[in-house]
């Protein structure tokens, strides 16, 4: 199972609806939603609210991507407002479990996010309890940003971990994901791949999911 998510940071807000299904008809898998606080990241972006107007104009799932400071305190939001999949950043939660049992009860699928620098073994005693695990491959905080080489290698050992544990996590790449790097992250192990300006800095965006499928089939 490969999944395409277009990150919605890098669509046009004046026409957010149009948009999303835009890129539902165009065959992405999931609509990832990146949600900036201003301290955990030097940005600003999107509310529960949002979320909620984006859970009325498609039927795909909606992941979202929390880079904000205690993330406890919006988990519940975020579900209610239609959110299916839920990421925190493993920097900013002390209590990463509770964060992760507290998506779960809220009826969503938990995911751990790690920054470029933070190393795979901080899911040691976590990674048992999670759905998805997103690797960071641009210091978050802004679309089109380039692509982090190391994060390669960085997947490869986490496709590793996951089989030494013999679980079923799922493995998610975000930032600088695009043409010329899409190949290498698929082969690297990736199942899931949020890209944000690629596809919505694209003129068809159903060309560019298309191609995408096709360099990350079979590998
Ligand atoms: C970055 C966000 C990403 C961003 C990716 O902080 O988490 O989801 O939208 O943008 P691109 O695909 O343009 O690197
Ligand atoms: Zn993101």
């Amino acid at each position: 199972m490969k999944l395409i998510a277009p990150s919605i940071l890098s669509a046009d807000f004046a026409r957010l609806g149009d948009e999303i299904k835009a890129v539902e008809a165009a065959g992405a898998d999931w609509i990832h939603v990146d949600v900036m606080d201003g301290h955990f990241v030097p940005n600003i972006t999107i509310g529960p609210l949002i979320v909620e107007a984006v859970r009325s104009v498609t039927s795909l799932p909606i992941d979202v991507h929390l880079m904000i400071e205690n993330p406890d305190n919006y988990i519940p939001a975020f579900a209610k407002a239609g959110a299916s999949w839920i990421s925190v950043q493993i920097e900013t939660s002390v209590h990463l479990n509770r964060s992760v049992q507290l998506i779960r009860e809220c009826g969503a699928k938990p995911g751990i996010v790690l920054n470029p620098s933070t190393p795979i073994q901080t899911l040691e005693w976590i990674m048992e309890d999670v759905d998805y695990v997103l690797i960071m491959s641009v210091n978050p905080g802004f679309g089109g940003q380039a692509f982090i080489t190391n994060s390669l290698d960085k997947i490869k050992a986490l496709r590793q971990m996951i089989q030494s544990k013999n679980l079923n996590t799922l493995i998610q790449i975000d930032g600088g994901v695009n043409e010329k790097t899409i190949a290498d992250v698929a082969a690297a192990g990736v199942d899931i791949f949020v890209a944000g300006s690629a596809i919505f800095g694209s003129d068809d965006y159903q060309k560019t999911i298309n191609s995408f499928r096709e360099k990350i089939t079979d590998r």
